[in-house]
């Protein structure tokens, strides 16, 4: 857990931000203090993965700031975001299918590791054995889960300050859904933050303290996540929806 007076991992600060002429974000501000992790939950189109985006300098808000580890960062290119320690995978796979599981592999501990990149990718090897005995393949070639598994190896290996994980459950089976979740919380234990967007809440409450709900580009709640299935029902009632996102309730999403 974050030592007493760490700075925060992330701290967006009143963020509004743009995809040309159309608004995403409205005035957003959320906190990730170190070593801690954060549920980031809504409906589809809701401003999730552009609230990932504008973590990792992908997106850069028309208004407010980003505060990185304590330092502001608004308008930082992403390569001087990825050196202050935060890591993002994005939606979809998160890997490079046309390139081998281990030039993905070099490509995750490089950007971090500099000349460390060789221990680093024998570590991965250790860990995830099927990965060394594929080195050689596409990634392309590996299951869905698998190629979950293969994008938090680089952050499993070399734990960054804060990794921003975007529905990495999406479309998983259950079995692989725990792997990744036991991947999520190995990294944690190593004294990473998390930020973990998921429509799915059930699993992710689990490891997170504390949740915040996105509705229409606003924060809608922001609490500690045993009262998010509560919020989340009542947003939706709110808009006329039953919640197919409750916990049991499986992989539903609300489309
Ligand atoms: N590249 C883009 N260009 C234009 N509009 C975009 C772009 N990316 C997202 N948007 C719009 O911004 C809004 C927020 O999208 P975002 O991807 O952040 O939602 P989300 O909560 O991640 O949704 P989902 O659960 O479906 O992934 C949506 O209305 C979406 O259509
Ligand atoms: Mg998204």
């Amino acid at each position: 857990m974050s030592a007493p007076g760490a700075p925060e991992a992330l701290r967006l600060s009143g963020v509004s931000a743009a995809y040309g002429p159309y608004r995403a974000l409205f005035d957003v501000s959320l906190g990730v203090e170190a070593g801690q992790a954060v549920a980031l939950l809504g409906s589809n189109g809701a401003g999730k993965s552009t609230v990932a985006r504008v973590a990792s300098g992908l997106v850069v808000p028309t208004s407010g700031s980003l505060f990185i580890g304590g330092t502001e960062m608004t308008g930082s290119p992403t390569w001087r975001i990825a050196r202050a320690g935060v890591a993002h995978v994005p939606e979809g796979r998160g890997v490079f299918s046309a390139l081998s599981i281990e030039e993905n592999l070099e490509l995750a501990f490089g950007r971090r590791a500099g000349k460390g990149a060789g221990a680093a990718l024998a570590r991965a090897y250790d860990e995830f054995p099927l990965f060394y005995e594929r080195r050689r393949q596409r990634a392309g070639t590996l299951s869905g889960g698998q190629q979950r598994l293969l994008s938090l190896a680089g952050a499993l290996v070399q734990p960054p300050a804060l990794l921003i994980a975007d529905e990495l459950s999406l479309g998983l089976s259950p079995s692989v859904v725990d792997d990744v979740y036991t991947a999520l919380g190995s990294i944690q234990r190593a004294g990473c933050a998390l930020l973990v967007v998921e429509q799915q809440i059930d699993r992710v409450l689990e490891l997170a303290v504390r949740a915040v709900i996105l509705e229409r580009g606003s924060v809608a709640f922001a609490g500690p996540s045993n009262d998010a299935p509560a919020a989340m029902a009542s947003i939706l009632a709110a808009r006329g929806e039953r919640s197919l996102a409750l916990p049991g309730t499986g992989h539903s999403r609300t489309e």
